[in-house]
């Protein structure tokens, strides 16, 4: 390790943005620590293949921790004097949120606080920036200005995920007017990858066309078709974490690619990445996708519905653009190809 290696710190280094920016990270030349939590089940799948990497022994490592748990990040922290802290660590599921409220709550609110604090404490203010994973679940869908959402639009959150993730958001804001701390908040839309969590619609899409091309009796069962949201692929948007996380001043960002599409649309377009045609019959809860033989492979099951949906999310980046030169690069296709050539292979 030569005196300038910068170290980062990534809560949440197991998910799928986690894992994109540990890579990117390591690429840099960064030494990655990765904060993980305890689990009587394996949730290291998607950074074995850089913990298992003899080359990165040195540069990526692991902690066991929680970010509810304050004492947990003063002892990382304190240890490891990250010069860039990426907290992305969440009950990140919408819909779980309304069951799990007080645990979302507590990974999240209490999360974004004992982070901000820890740093505070330990004097770390001139050296740490940190990046607080906000996202357009802010906004809830409504009032959604033409060009989509921005830095600047109103913020009415729909889901207690959303009511925590605006605590973080709005704690950021003070601490940083406050304490004079870097801390930035990336608003980021939804983005996907091969690597998304299964229980997240695109994934469970991509999954779903795999197994009906397998088994003739598999039948995807979906929620809300008629909901819209703005795709990118997460390797893009974790190369916008960079970027905000190093502007000169801290500041919030939108990052989205300005286009948004029904879900109905994803399903559509992952058929026919995988060779098939899907129309649509029937309405609400007798809706069905039915393929070219006449095979019914889509229904609707009302439990996936939410007790407050977010009917519509598009989001504005030109703030990011000007400023960080940052644009989605990947198109909302070519992602939906990945994630079902993924799923067809493996
Ligand atoms: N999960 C899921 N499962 N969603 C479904 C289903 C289903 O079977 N059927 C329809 N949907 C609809 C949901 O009602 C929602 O409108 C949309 O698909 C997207 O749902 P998710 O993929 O679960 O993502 P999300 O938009 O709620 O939240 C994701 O993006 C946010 C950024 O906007 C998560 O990654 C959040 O953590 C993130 O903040």
């Amino acid at each position: 390790m030569t005196n300038k290696q910068k170290v980062a710190l990534i809560t949440g280094v197991t998910g799928q943005d986690g894992s994109y920016l540990a890579e990117l990270l390591l690429s840099e030349g960064h030494k990655v620590v990765g904060l993980r939590k305890r689990s009587s089940t394996v949730n290291t799948e998607r950074i074995d293949h850089l913990y298992q990497d003899p080359q990165l022994a040195s540069d990526f490592s692991l902690e066991y921790g929680d970010v509810s748990d304050m004492t947990s990040l003063m002892r990382v922290i304190a240890k490891h004097e990250p010069d860039e802290v990426y907290n992305l660590a969440a009950q990140s599921h919408v819909k779980i949120s309304f069951e799990n409220p007080s645990h979302t709550l507590d990974s999240i609110g209490h999360g974004s606080l004992f982070i901000y604090e820890t740093v505070k404490s330990l004097g770390l203010i001139e050296k740490t920036r940190i990046y607080q994973a906000s996202t357009s679940e802010l906004f809830g869908g409504v009032n959604m200005p033409p060009k989509g959402y921005d830095e600047t639009s109103r913020m009415v959150p729909m889901s207690p995920y959303g009511a925590a993730k605006q605590y973080g958001y709005t704690l950021a804001r003070i601490y940083r007017d406050a304490y004079g701390m870097h801390i930035s908040n990336g608003i980021l839309f939804n983005h996907e990858s091969p690597r998304r969590g299964k229980n997240f619609v695109t994934r469970k899409v991509a999954i779903g066309v795999a197994k009906i091309r397998e088994d003739k009796n598999h039948c995807l069962y979906l929620g809300n078709l008629e909901a819209e949201r703005d795709w990118g692929h997460a390797k893009d948007y974790v190369k916008g974490m960079t970027r905000i996380l190093r502007a000169t001043q801290p500041d919030d960002f939108v990052l989205a690619t300005g286009k948004s599409v029904k879900i109905r649309h994803f399903v559509e377009q992952a058929f026919k990445a995988s060779g098939e045609e899907i129309r649509w019959e029937g309405s609400k809860e007798d809706e069905v996708g039915i393929l070219a033989s006449g095979r019914v492979a889509v229904r609707i099951d009302p439990r996936y519905y939410r007790p407050l949906e977010v009917d519509r999310l598009k989001g504005n980046p030109e703030k990011a653009r000007k400023i960080l030169d940052w644009k989605a690069e990947i198109s909302f296709e070519d992602l939906v190809k990945e994630m079902v050539e993924a799923e067809l292979g493996s």
